[in-house]
């Protein structure tokens, strides 16, 4: 049997705009993913957006009470700020602070303790009209919607998160292309994540002075970067892509500072993001207590094949290609590579370079398009999610009988949820949800994480 520590956190993660629907009713005002789809429907897969999305707004009791039968002790979900505050600043919209006090209270009275975080992908459409992330003064209202939140439910709530996976809208947003304002500029990118980073610490600063018995911390996507080789070149790719997308975000709110590598590099390219006098004494208060890691696969890089033209535009590419490992172990229906013991390798680096501070994995998952395909007599047989699930936790279990400092598990994600740009193409719940019913039904997997959950642990 692996048996997991005391306590352990068994659960799963949604957000907001990916579970709740309800998109413009109750005073909520339109969120950039509103906005977006509204102008843009083609960018979703099959024309879907957000409107309804699993309708965990009208359906939260009963979802709870499906949390319980899986076995959940503990659940992330996120406050959306444009139906907190529909104005981004100002008044306070009573029916939003009726809907989580209910979700709260009803997960405090199922012993499910509340992980709430304040903000996955979702802007306010009146915020980013004033210049979303690259807006001091968008900073500034959002340190004031953060303290809304922990006046109005920290007496309850005792974990919080500042932001999940902050660099995917720099990266959706700013350079890739995937997230509305859709702007391709690398400076610019720099300047969202630098001020998201600042909002990150004055949120924390604002939970600090409030003097709550809880923690505070930050869920990020680290992705292990894995040279192809051991040639230096091919090192030094690796190591640049890690500065990128892993170091840039996690350094700051573990150590409150950027990794010296990254800011040389900026620097010589001209490529550092805009700051305000005191910027680095504000960072150096986002430390966080705890921090959340959502792990789906491995990034592995190779030193760059061709010299890239002197008028190229600058992008983290332009020092690493991307490196298709031959043999790799995929999950074909998402086309990610599954490699489970990156899991064990993220836990040695939060033991050995970020002084073991405390964590969870706070996203997990296999996603599967077309997954209807294993539907026999009404249920997902869903045994390679449990094979990837147990993968996963078994390198884990390994790394916390080593020292490390995990102290749960969250799948992405409890219902099959709205996933942005990818709508409902990839299916990762516990439970299945019928798009056109809205009818909930429990995996095979579910059935299987309820027995984990029981036993706190597997054979
Ligand atoms: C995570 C996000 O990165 O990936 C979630 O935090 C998202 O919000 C999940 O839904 C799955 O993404 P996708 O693209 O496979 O649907």
């Amino acid at each position: 049997m692996k048996l997991f520590p005391e306590n352990f956190w068994w659960g799963s993660a949604t957000s907001a705009p990916q579970s709740e629907g309800a998109s413009l009713q109750d005073g909520k005002s339109p969120s950039i993913w509103d906005h977006w789809f509204k102008t843009e429907p083609n960018r979703f897969h099959n024309n879907v957006g957000c409107a309804d999305a699993s309708t965990f707004y009208d359906n939260w009791k009963d979802d709870i009470a499906l949390m319980k039968q899986l076995g959940h002790n503990s659940f992330r979900t996120s406050i959306s700020w444009s139906r907190l505050i529909p104005n981004g600043t100002g008044e306070v919209n009573p029916k939003a602070i009726d809907f989580y006090n209910n979700v709260i209270n009803e997960l405090i009275a199922h012993e499910i303790e509340p992980f709430i975080n304040l903000f996955h992908f979702d802007m306010p459409m009146c915020m980013q009209d004033k210049g979303g992330w690259e807006s001091r003064e968008v900073v500034e209202a959002y340190a004031v919607y953060a303290k809304t939140c922990f006046e109005l439910f920290g007496d309850r709530v005792k974990h919080w998160f500042t932001f999940n996976e902050p660099i995917v809208p720099v990266e959706g947003g700013y350079l890739y292309d995937f997230h509305y304002p859709n702007i391709v500029d690398f400076k610019r990118a720099a300047t969202v994540a630098h001020n998201t980073l600042i909002a990150h610490s004055k949120a924390v600063i604002a939970y600090r002075e409030l003097k709550f018995d809880g923690k505070i911390g930050i869920i990020l996507n680290l992705t292990p970067s894995y040279p192809r080789s051991q040639n230096p070149a091919d090192l030094k790719a690796s190591e640049i892509a890690d500065w990128f997308f892993n170091r840039s975000f996690l350094d700051p709110v573990t150590k409150g500072q950027y990794p010296t590598g990254l800011v040389e590099l900026l620097t010589e390219h001209k490529q550092l993001p805009e700051t305000v006098e005191g910027d680095s004494t504000i960072l150096k208060q986002g430390i966080v207590d705890l921090l959340g890691v959502n792990f789906y696969a491995p990034r592995r890089a190779q030193a760059p094949k061709y010299a890239r033209h002197a008028d190229a535009i600058f992008m983290p590419e332009l020092f690493f290609d991307d490196y298709v490992m031959p043999n790799r172990k995929m999950n074909p229906h998402r086309g990610w590579e599954i490699y489970e013991k990156g899991i064990y390798d993220i836990a040695k680096i939060i033991q050995n370079e970020y002084d073991n501070i405390e964590w969870f994995i706070a996203e997990n998952g296999m996603g599967v398009e077309g997954e209807e395909k294993f539907n026999i007599d009404g249920q997902i047989q869903d045994d390679y999610r449990i094979e990837f699930v147990k993968d996963h936790l078994t390198w884990l279990h390994k790394a916390i009988e080593e020292g490390a400092n995990c102290r749960g598990y969250h799948l992405w994600t409890f219902i099959d949820c709205w996933s942005w740009a990818n709508s409902y193409k990839n299916r990762y719940g516990w439970i299945a949800l019928d798009l056109k019913t809205q009818k909930r039904t429990i995996k095979k997997s579910g059935e299987w994480i309820a027995q984990v959950s029981k036993y706190n642990g597997f054979e």
